[in-house]
């Protein structure tokens, strides 16, 4: 108690958070704590979501920053009855909810008994590129035995919207879409209808959804389905935390996600991004940093409902704070077991390219290599590039597989997917790469620091609107 101030005033000078990536981990392992204790999960709505929201705003408090709730309403999907899916001819057998199949969010609800008529375009097995993978996609892939029966679809090729809408269009009374069978899309997965869809719609294994493609092949296959479902209205929040000081009339916004999809912890996707923001503004705090731009740390719910906290906040941002607000960095997915150092900019336009250039400088200097992407509204930059506000952000991969050339460049394995665990159960603490914690953190601090000392903010010539042409990201499997 006397002799330990004395101490810690003669010291050198240190930051608290003498280490980012154990800070980081830290904070990893609560989230992780966190959905171990609500059912496995942190997604917008649920229980999970809250202790995060709870977590991330005490970390920022203890910091000393005042944090906003900004609360908004979402729209979610619970099933109301114990759903059944069964064969009944040729042979009956009753199908395992989250074993060979889960509902759909959003699917209609209905008790029926049908013949399975298979759509075309299914590839059983997919072909080893995953390529010409379209079953559904068109019109054209529904026979007219489709009316009145249940449409088995296979997963790939195009958004699964365009396949509920054929389905429904050739007059299905439900859809069985099964999974393509690729590597990392074997197993089921929650996939999302939008809200008003009517058509019951069930998602299937890749097994079960073969086994029910060679019978119904071969001879009359019935399925009998019963699912019984509503939607509710349940509120969410975004956090934002601004920076002590910094002008307001140049606002540099960094944030990610803190949702995870509803099957599983979400540690990489996105407690590493998360992790990332929140390690960004306690240092920040730390050093008593008053920066000449002002730094508003976001964290977004809903991303993986499609985008909804940071459209939320965009959308309702007055024209004077938008104007304000000279760019956006996001951080989604920082730590891939297989990853590349993916820079994400939306390459049509110049601004985003430009904070893409300070994002491969700062890898640049500590002699890394990296890849351009644009996720292409698949993240949430999508609602800032939209109003005009230059965005980007730093990713290590998702479901897409790794190349060889890639491997050359940044190690790891070609042909496996940059994190196989990407959207599942076992995204959990164990899924996270220290080394690409370590390189990502690194540079993201950098452009962070760059961004809010930098005068003038944004070079005039790079600051054009330039607005995306990409569609709005309506969830991760809504998308093919
Ligand atoms: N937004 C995607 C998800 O959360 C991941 C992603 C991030 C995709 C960045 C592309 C670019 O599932
Ligand atoms: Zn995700
Ligand atoms: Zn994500």
């Amino acid at each position: 108690m006397l002799a330990l101030p004395l101490v810690a005033l003669a010291g050198p000078v240190r930051p608290a958070v003498a280490d980012t990536v154990a800070t980081m981990e830290r904070h990893l392992d609560a989230l992780q704590t966190i959905a171990d204790q609500n059912n496995g999960n942190r997604a917008a709505g649920s229980s999970g979501y809250r202790a995060s929201v709870d977590y991330a705003a005490k970390v920022l408090e203890k910091a000393g920053y005042d944090v906003t709730r900004q609360r908004f309403e979402i729209t979610t999907y619970r099933l109301t009855e114990r759903p059944a899916v069964a064969v009944v001819r040729p042979e009956k057998q009753r199908l395992r909810e989250r074993k060979d199949y889960l509902v759909a969010n959003f699917s209609g609800s209905a008790s029926l008994q049908r013949p399975v008529v298979p759509a075309g375009g299914t590839r059983v097995p997919p072909p080893a590129d995953g390529k010409g993978l379209k079953s559904g996609c068109s019109a054209d892939d529904f026979p007219a035995e489709t009316r009145g029966a249940i449409a088995l679809v296979q997963r790939g090729g195009c958004m699964l919207t365009q396949k509920f809408e054929n389905a429904q269009r050739a007059g299905a009374r439900a859809m069985l879409l099964f999974n393509s069978g690729l590597p990392g899309e074997k197993e089921v997965v929650t996939i999302t209808a939008e809200n008003g869809n009517t058509l019951p719609i069930v998602f299937l294994s890749y097994r079960a959804g073969r086994d029910l493609l060679r019978s119904a092949e071969a001879r009359r296959t019935v399925v009998r389905l019963d699912i019984r479902g509503k939607v509710l209205t349940k509120p969410t929040w975004n956090l934002i935390a601004d920076s002590r000081g910094g002008d307001p009339e140049r606002t540099l916004v960094v944030g990610g996600h803190l949702d995870s999809v509803p099957d599983g912890p979400g540690i990489n996707d996105n407690g590493s991004g998360i992790a990332l923001v929140l390690v960004a503004a306690q240092q920040m705090a730390e050093r008593g940093e008053k920066p000449r731009n002002r730094v508003r740390f976001a964290l977004w719910a809903a991303e993986e409902m499609g985008l909804l906290g940071s459209v939320h906040y965009v959308t309702t941002l007055p024209k004077h704070e938008r104007q304000r607000i000279f760019a956006y960095l996001n951080f989604d997915m920082v730590a891939s077991p297989n990853y590349v150092r993916f820079v994400d900019e939306t390459l049509a336009n110049p601004a985003s390219v430009a904070i893409g250039d300070d994002f491969r400088a700062a890898f640049k200097r500590k002699g890394l290599v990296s890849a351009h992407f644009d996720s292409g509204g698949r993240t949430d930059t999508f609602a800032f590039i939209e109003a005009g506000i230059p965005a980007a952000g730093l990713f290590s991969g998702a479901e897409g597989e790794k190349t060889k050339s890639q491997q050359k460049r940044y190690g790891g394995r070609a042909g496996e997917p940059y994190d196989a665990c990407y959207h599942q159960p076992c995204d959990t603490i164990d899924n996270i790469n220290r080394r690409a914690l370590r390189e990502f953190s690194s540079a993201a601090l950098t452009v962070v620091g760059e961004m809010a000392r930098r005068k003038p903010a944004v070079p005039e010539a790079t600051a054009a609107r330039t607005l995306s042409s990409s569609p709005r990201y309506k969830g991760p499997y809504a998308l093919y």
